[in-house]
């Protein structure tokens, strides 16, 4: 079974329109030189219409957030999933570590917005991962079991098919600390186990990206391992070469 690599821009609270124009003129004039990657890019929600009307040409749209309310309504703040598709998403982020961390999404919520996205024609990102105390205390399996079951017991294992899985180990992510190939590789391989438990052809389909710290000199090595289908990238993806360079490692690994 053959996967695309995916390779995902996660900007955060990041970027202006002038940076934002920048780091779009800078990923169109190499998107052509990677056709056989997925290149996706995630603005924060204030900059989804000016983003989506100036993507390049094979680079698509996705959110960071979105309400889990399946209806429009009175809930201040929030972003309905149509308006994202209406702006062009085609996915979302779900779960991402500083949604959980900082905005105290559980695993139920993020299974919620999960469905709900689907259900709204989006396609979740669905963001996994241990801290480093769960690391530590070798908790690492169990914490990704739960934080993945949560949603396969609500949303069923046929929602994989069209849904991208991201193992971010908290301990990574904008740290500098990059989880090791072997690492990422067995928490990989134990989340495609996962799946396959329900299902082995879902699971062989499901692209599974690495998240933390991925940057264009670790991102071969990464991407190398059997069940690393691509990253989610935070501070690398702010920086249109750095983006591009990831890209590329992804793309001469497609074509080897
Ligand atoms: P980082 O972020 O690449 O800056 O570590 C990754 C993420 O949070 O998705």
């Amino acid at each position: 079974m053959t996967r695309k690599y995916l390779v995902a821009g996660n900007w955060k609270m990041n970027g202006s329109l002038k940076a934002n124009a920048e780091l779009l003129a800078g990923i169109a004039a190499q998107a052509a030189s990677v056709p056989d990657v997925d290149l996706l890019v995630c603005p924060p929600s204030a900059y989804l219409e000016s983003v989506g009307k100036a993507l390049p040409a094979g680079v698509q749209l996705g959110a960071q957030n979105l309400s889990d309310q399946l209806k429009p309504g009175a809930f201040t703040g929030e972003l309905h999933g149509a308006m994202l598709t209406e702006l062009g998403c085609r996915y979302v982020l779900i779960g991402h570590s500083e949604r959980r961390a900082l905005y105290h999404e559980t695993d139920l919520k993020a299974a919620e917005k999960y469905r709900t996205a689907q259900a709204l024609g989006l396609i979740p990102v669905l963001c996994i991962g241990e801290t480093l105390d769960e690391r530590e205390a070798g908790s690492t399996e169990a914490v990704l079991r739960r934080q993945l079951e949560a949603v396969i017991d609500l949303c069923g294992i046929e929602s994989f098919k069209s849904a991208v899985v991201a193992y971010e180990p908290v301990w990574a992510i904008g740290t500098g600390k990059t989880a090791s190939p072997q690492q990422a590789q067995a928490a990989h391989a134990f989340l495609r186990g996962l799946l396959a438990e329900r299902n082995a052809n879902i699971a062989g389909s499901t692209q599974l990206l690495y998240g933390g710290s991925c940057k264009p000199d670790n991102a071969h090595e990464l991407f190398s391992c059997a069940d690393i289908d691509g990253g989610l990238i935070g501070g690398a993806s702010l920086k249109a070469a750095d983006f591009m360079a990831i890209a590329a490692a992804a793309q001469a690994l497609a074509k080897a």
